[in-house]
This record gives C-alpha cells, structure tokens and sequence, in this order.
C-alpha cells in the first residue's frame, strides 16, 4: 500500500483572510499575509485504501466523525479526482498543539494533508499550484506551503487557478520571533468557515474591512522587505482589531477575546510604553500572538505569562515550509 508522510506549520496571518468570494472553492474575498510558525505542527500519514469503509480520517489516533470528516473526506476525493487516482485516500493526522482553538491548526492539517495525499495520488505540481490545492481544504492552509513569509493573493480568476501563496522571506531571513499566550485550550464556539459567512452578511463594517486590506498588504509587504518590525507590528495590530471590530458589529455579534486576551492586550502596550518593540495579532479565537525580535522573546513571554488568565506561554520562530517525511515530494 503506497503512503506518504508530511509535516506543515501553522501560520498566523499578519494581515488576514476574512470572508470569501467563493466558498466552495475558498476564495477569498481580500488577499493575506502570515508568517509561519515553527513550534506549532502538524503532521498527516496518507494512505491509499483499498475499501470505501470509514473512517477516512483519524486525529491524534481518534476517528473524527461529522462535518470535519466530511470536509476532510470531500478534500481527499478532490485530490483523487485531480490526480485521476483509482483509489480511495485515507489520512490520519496528529498536531503537537490544541486543535479548533484559533491556532491555526486547519491551516497545519489541511496543508500536510494536502502534500502527503498529492504525493500518493501521483500529482506533480509547483508549489504554488499545491498552495492553491491546500487552499481547497482550508483558505489559510495555502499560506503554510511556504517557510517565513507569505502573501496569498486574492486572485480574481473563477476557477481559483491564480489564488495561490508565494513566498516573501524565508525564515532564516529574518530574526524575529513570536510569543504564543495561551487563554483556552477549548475548541471555538463557532468555526472561522461559519462566522465569515456571518459576518460578511450581517456586519455594517464588512465593506470597510475589504476595502482597506490593499493599502495593508502593500505595506506589510514593504515592512518585510525593509525588514520593519515597527511598521510591519502596527499594521497588523491595526489589521487585527479592524477583523475583530467587523466581527463585533454583526448581528448577532462574534467575540473571540476572554478576558485574558484583552488583559494580554494591555501587557503588550505596557511593554511598548517601556521601548520594547512587540505587536500583537489575534485570529478567531482568544489566545494572543506577539510578535518581537528574538532577543526580546523572554522578556515577552514572561509579561504574557505573568497575565492572569494566560494558561502557558509557546516562544517560537518563523518556521520552515511544508516538508515530506516519507515518500516522495509532489512538488517539483
Ligand atoms: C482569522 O482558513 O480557518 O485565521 O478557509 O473556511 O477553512 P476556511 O477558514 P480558515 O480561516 C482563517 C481565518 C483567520 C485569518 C487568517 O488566517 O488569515
């Protein structure tokens, strides 16, 4: 039986993906930009099966069932079909981080998944061409083909073909790294997928979101270029709050942050206040990432743990692209 193994990081978007102009393909309706990250992983064995039975997907040892084994499902077939495959595809998946808690882990799964599955279903692809497969399973999962940073456009081709990630810098480019305050380990009330939707039917502020990402990506592009930790900071924060303020004028509203994510918020400003260059992006959940430079990554992960509320605190890096483990890359 031919298997295949690969590793993907999570990424977090700097200047991020919300809302979509088409859902069954994962378009999305403004470009983004994240940087991957090397601690947070997950890794995903492909199998070709040799029968229809269930389940085609495990995590962490465990049958997923319901909508996640659906869409997991419906992504291999998609796969298969693309490759002209004869067989069925099966994967189980393992992350070394908490899963459906705005960490980003669909972006990690969905990317190893879609890198082992290509390689058994024999597909040969550039990597840009694998971002947009990756895409199809998760929008954010396009991004975390590629080590650093990354851009992936928004693309205005029906078909998708030109809503793919590149690469910006690779990580070893740039000395940076990211504090991970840790509020909840619990799975979110309401999935990234769903509250789009919502948000871009209900929200007054949606139209006022879409419209300012073009000046944020251009400027989080020259921040990277010019290796700008300040500018590249206050354009994501900015970017942050704006998501999150848009998520907040639905009806009804969507509102990721605890407690201590707002505490946390507080703890990065203080060390501002004090000259210390950290900026901070939150996705759709509670816990909150800083960005620093690598010296002054224990001084910031010690603020944010010290945060009532904080659980634990993970100090990683840019982290590398998708890598295979086993078998052969689909990439060429
Ligand atoms: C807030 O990629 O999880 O993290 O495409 O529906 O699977 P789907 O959504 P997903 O959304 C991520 C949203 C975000 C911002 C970002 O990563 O850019």
């Amino acid at each position: 039986m031919r298997t295949a193994v690969a590793q993907a990081c999570a990424n977090v978007a700097l200047v991020k993906y919300w809302g979509k102009r088409d859902p069954r393909l994962n378009l999305p309706a403004v470009g983004s930009l994240s940087v991957t990250l090397a601690d947070l992983t997950a890794t995903a064995r492909v199998a070709a099966s040799d029968t229809d039975s269930p389940p085609v997907f495990t995590q962490d040892g465990r049958p997923v069932d319901g909508i996640a084994a659906a869409q997991m499902s419906s992504f291999l077939d998609e796969i298969g079909r693309r490759a002209r495959f004869a067989g069925r595809l099966a994967t189980a998946v393992e992350a070394n981080f908490p899963v459906g808690a705005g960490l980003a882990s669909s972006a990690a799964i969905y990317c190893a998944v879609a890198s082992a599955a290509a390689s058994v279903a024999g597909l040969r692809v550039s990597r840009g061409e694998l971002s947009g497969i990756a895409r199809v399973g998760s929008g954010s999962a396009a991004r975390s083909v590629f080590g650093g940073f990354a851009e992936w456009s928004r693309g205005d081709r029906d078909d998708g073909s030109d809503s793919i990630a590149r690469p910006l810098l690779e990580e070893h480019e740039w000395d940076l790294a990211v504090a991970v305050a840790i509020v909840s380990e619990a799975r979110k009330e309401i999935a990234s997928r769903d509250a789009m939707e919502h948000v871009a039917r209900s929200s007054p502020l949606y139209r006022g979101w879409i419209d300012a990402q073009e000046e944020d990506l251009a400027n989080a592009r020259r921040a990277i270029a010019e290796r700008d930790l300040d500018r590249l900071g206050e354009i994501a924060e900015e970017n942050c709050l704006r998501m999150h303020a848009t998520c907040l004028a639905a009806r009804p509203p969507v509102l990721y942050f605890r407690t201590a994510t707002v505490a946390a918020i507080e703890a990065v400003w203080e060390l501002r206040r004090r000259g210390l260059s950290a900026y901070f992006t939150i996705d759709a959940g509670p816990q909150v990432k800083v960005l620093c430079r690598r010296e002054s990554l224990a001084t910031v992960a010690a603020a944010l743990g010290a945060v009532p509320g904080v659980l634990r605190v993970v100090s990683t890096r840019p982290g590398p692209g998708v890598r295979m483990i086993e078998g052969e890359a689909p990439w060429r």
